[in-house]
């Protein structure tokens, strides 16, 4: 079958995609702030969402009906029925920019499933860029990010990426605006999962005990540090309120970060939810460094090392 195409310099009328590629990061944390639980079940959030190089890869090519595949982290556990947020976001678009959601959409994954990397909100903003450009829907990315919104907080950082604010549940983000630096990250990934709604909870429960932790100071400290580009001040103002939650459903985490800390790190932090924790090493070579050393801690399924911020979801 041949395409049509209709000579335009005008985007809206390029032929067709018969495929699209799409990369996607996960994402960290540096501050998390986590403020009290709204009417509607989400905690009101103050966050600094930053983009690393660890990537999930989403490819639609054309098709007769919805469809989903996938290969990698998690294949065989994750469900890819109409409950994954692929198929969601698919649908999602589908219905907003009124065609067809037909597509056969095919899952690269190597963020860890529930690792506090916010992998399947990836999943879904690559989903979006990808059905845009298979489609010709040609939203543009503030479009998506509001579609975004709705299939998760996570969701509209991820089409954006780079270092952002988020606020609301977390959805509403805006860019940070630092000087261009590279962050190097050592990112050490649990066997299993946390669920981002227990350990909500059970900040909640801490919190309303005798000793609940002291909630985080606003981001102001985190965003000076990343002005200064020097890891160790940035080192020092990184905080999640997740953490202690995390750590109190998981006690096993205080070891991982103990062992980092043991290892060099600068810093050791629970990435959103956990079980993953993250370790700020002062340049590539530390990091590698970093990494070897953890490796043979044995307290980590996998440790791998990743540098931010990145670009969001984009074809390749
Ligand atoms: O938005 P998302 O689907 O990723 O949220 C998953 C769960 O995490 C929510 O159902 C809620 O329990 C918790 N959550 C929250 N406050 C937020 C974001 C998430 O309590 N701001």
């Amino acid at each position: 079958m041949t395409e049509a195409w209709w000579p335009d310099d005008d985007d809206t009328d390029r032929p067709l995609p018969s495929s699209v590629r799409v990369r996607v990061p996960a994402k960290i944390n540096l501050h998390l702030g986590v403020g009290p639980l709204r009417a509607d079940g989400f905690h009101e959030l103050r966050t600094i969402y930053h983009a690393i190089s660890l990537y999930d890869e989403v490819t639609a090519r054309r098709g007769d009906t919805l469809t989903l595949t996938m290969e990698g982290e998690g294949a065989g556990d994750l469900a890819l029925d109409e409950s994954n947020l692929i198929i969601r976001a698919a649908r999602a678009l589908a219905d907003t920019a009124k065609v067809a959601a037909h597509a056969r959409l095919h899952l690269r994954k190597s963020i860890p499933l529930a690792g506090g990397l916010a992998g399947g909100s990836a999943d879904a903003a690559a989903t979006l860029v990808a059905c845009d450009a298979l489609w010709g829907t040609n939203l543009g990315r503030d479009e998506l990010a509001r579609i975004a919104a709705d299939l998760g907080s996570d969701v509209p950082f991820l089409v954006h990426g780079g270092t952002a604010l988020g606020t609301g549940r977390g959805e509403a983000v805006s860019p940070v605006l630092a000087r261009a630096h590279v962050w190097h990250w050592v990112v050490g990934i649990a066997d299993g999962g946390l669920s981002t709604p227990d350990v909500y909870r059970e900040l909640d429960r801490l919190r309303s005990g005798p000793d609940g932790p002291a909630p985080l100071d606003d981001a102001g400290e985190l965003m000076a540090a990343l002005r200064q580009r020097d890891p160790a001040v940035l080192a020092a103002a990184l905080g999640n309120d997740l953490q202690a939650a995390a750590i109190s459903l998981r006690p096993a985490l205080a070891e991982v970060l103990e062992a980092g800390r043991v290892a060099g790190a600068l810093a050791g932090l629970v990435s959103g939810s956990g079980p993953t924790c993250v370790f700020l090493a002062a340049g590539a070579e530390d990091a590698a460094r970093l990494a070897a050393e953890l490796e043979k801690a044995g307290v980590c399924r996998e440790v791998r090392v990743a540098h931010g911020p990145v670009l969001g979801a984009r074809s390749v």
